[in-house]
């Protein structure tokens, strides 16, 4: 047991984790076997995409499935034999099935050339229910940094307007918020995100309530953090901007695949997400989440199955329910950045907003894109659906227990982003884990020199290359503003950063595959 005085950092606790993952893994058999009774039958079916056609492959999978020590999801992936891919916060890998299936689609394209505008409602018919919103609302985008530009972009500004966002923004939220400072001459507010000790849900309110003044019109902010798997807390966070008359725009990258999303109860008015890393759909994939109502009561929305039905084209319909908005206030102005279609219905013409317009048909038809890689995205959602959201956030979350459990034994409390406890606040309910093994007495906050922060960027990067080198093991490390041991209300300079390293654990890892990242990692890093 490292040194710790810490209640939660009894003798047992990384046993008592273990068991944790390991009933996840157990849960995850029943929703299997509950999935499988299910087959053929799902919501995709009702919502007008027909069966799910992948019954023999994650049928064979399961079948497949090894111990409660092994990832009953681990069969329907394809990883190459002995690698073990811990990097999904950068990207994801998709199921076989999926790139079975994709991959026939392509040859069908080719064999059939056909354009690629058509079918997407059927998906967002089908999908938007996973994220807790509806399809009118839900499109389709290349990626989180395109939804985010287009979200952005779309918004209206004056010279002087300001933006509270935080320290720890990924560069397509740094990008999104340069972009109108310099365009529109908005201000740009940081706030800077506490880290191990400093670690709490009301100094980030407080960090953003201390900015907020009558110019404030949007806040931005990733969840959960890239640099430290930190999840903030975004409902009070969009509620609290609701209640300001503040726009409220979310960088999920990381929440897709990864979290049990219900977006009308997070009450953002604008979410942009990955398909490609924890959704695990393939590259140049995302969602780009609109709020299109207020409505504090659930509802049906009676969805056309076809994408022209906002031109008048007879479509039939599929009955969607839909959870009622926790944020009811006004919908902010908005217009298209990028549409075939622009005007061509009254649908968001001069930015204007009508919670029965179905938006994402607008801004879904942005020219050809990739019919294969869409249908993948589906294809995975669904399986994520079938397999139950809540139960692979489960699985993921106690997984990351354990692994974080086997840090502290190891390298102690003080060598994490956010702190252990037995039963984990928000901030460390996520499947990414960022621990320093490199500064002195493996302290996550310590301050560092300048020449000490770029002697440790060095020493992280070539831990990261020999891991992979040597382990067959894929993580990554990350520049950090991390809170400063010195004065826990500040954040390291710019030429101050910490190097930690980033591991990502997902529904296809084992805690046996956590004890292979920990026996390397022995190794490879410093260690008491
Ligand atoms: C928080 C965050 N936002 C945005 C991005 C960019 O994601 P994408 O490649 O989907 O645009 C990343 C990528 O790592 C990220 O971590």
């Amino acid at each position: 047991m490292g040194s710790s005085n810490n209640d939660d950092l009894q003798a047992g606790m990384v046993s008592a984790a273990r068991d944790a993952a390991l009933a996840g893994a157990e849960r995850i058999h029943d929703a299997r076997r509950e999935f499988l009774k299910l087959f053929g039958m799902g919501a995709a079916a009702a919502a007008g995409m027909g069966a799910i056609p992948f019954a023999g492959a994650v049928g064979d999978a399961v079948a497949a499935t090894g111990s409660p020590a092994g990832s009953p999801y681990a069969p329907a992936f394809g990883f190459a034999p002995g690698l073990l891919y811990m990097n999904i916060g950068t990207t994801g890998a998709s199921p076989t099935q999926v790139v079975q299936h994709a991959a026939a689609d392509y040859q069908d394209i080719a064999s059939n050339p056909t354009a690629y505008f058509f079918g997407q409602q059927a998906m967002r018919n089908a999908i938007a229910p996973g994220f807790g919103c509806d399809p009118y609302e839900l499109t389709l985008s290349f990626n989180t940094t395109d939804g985010l530009c287009r979200i952005i972009m779309g918004l209206q500004f004056q010279p002087g307007d300001e933006i509270i966002t935080t320290n720890m923004e990924e560069d397509a939220g740094k990008s999104a918020a340069a972009m109108v400072r310099d365009r529109f001459g908005v201000v740009v507010r940081e706030v800077g995100l506490p880290t191990n000790d400093a670690v709490s849900e009301n100094t980030v309110m407080k960090r953003f309530r201390d900015q907020l003044n009558r110019r404030t019109r949007a806040i931005l902010f990733s969840s959960p953090v890239y640099l430290t798997g930190a999840r903030l807390p975004e409902k009070d966070l969009c509620r609290w901007a609701a209640r300001n008359g503040v726009i409220s725009i979310v960088d999920g990258a990381h929440g897709p695949g990864m979290l049990a999303l219900d977006l009308h109860d997070m009450g953002c008015d604008f979410y942009s997400g990955a398909g490609h890393k924890w959704q695990c759909g393939p590259g140049q994939t995302g969602f780009m989440y609109i709020r299109n109502g207020f409505s504090a009561a659930p509802y049906v929305r009676n969805a056309p199955t076809s994408d022209l039905a906002p031109f008048g084209v007879p479509s039939p319909t599929v009955p969607i329910n839909v959870p009622g908005y926790s944020n009811t206030t006004a919908l902010p102005t908005y217009f298209p950045t990028n549409t075939l279609i622009y005007g061509a219905t009254p649908i968001l013409l001069n930015g204007s907003r009508n919670p029965d317009d179905n938006i994402a048909a607008i801004l879904q038809l942005v020219g050809n894109g990739s019919r294969p890689s869409q249908k993948a995205l589906a294809e995975a959602c669904q399986l994520w659906d079938g397999w139950g959201r809540q139960a692979i956030e489960e699985y993921v979350v106690a997984l990351a227990q354990y692994l974080r459990a086997r840090i502290v034994d190891i390298w102690g409390p003080q060598a994490l982003s956010v702190p252990y406890k037995r039963n984990p606040k928000l901030a460390a309910r996520t499947g990414l884990t960022s621990f320093n093994p490199f500064s002195a007495g493996y302290d996550y906050n310590v301050d560092l020199s300048a020449a000490e922060a770029q002697a440790q960027a060095t020493a992280s990067s070539a831990a990261v290359a020999t891991m992979r080198s040597a382990h067959q093991i894929v993580i990554r490390n990350n520049r950090v503003p991390h809170s400063l041991r010195s004065d826990p209300e500040a954040n390291a300079a710019a030429d101050a950063l910490s190097a930690p390293l980033r591991v990502s654990t997902h529904l296809f890892h084992s805690t046996a595959d956590v004890d292979r990242l920990i026996a390397a990692l022995l190794q490879v890093v410093p260690h008491p």
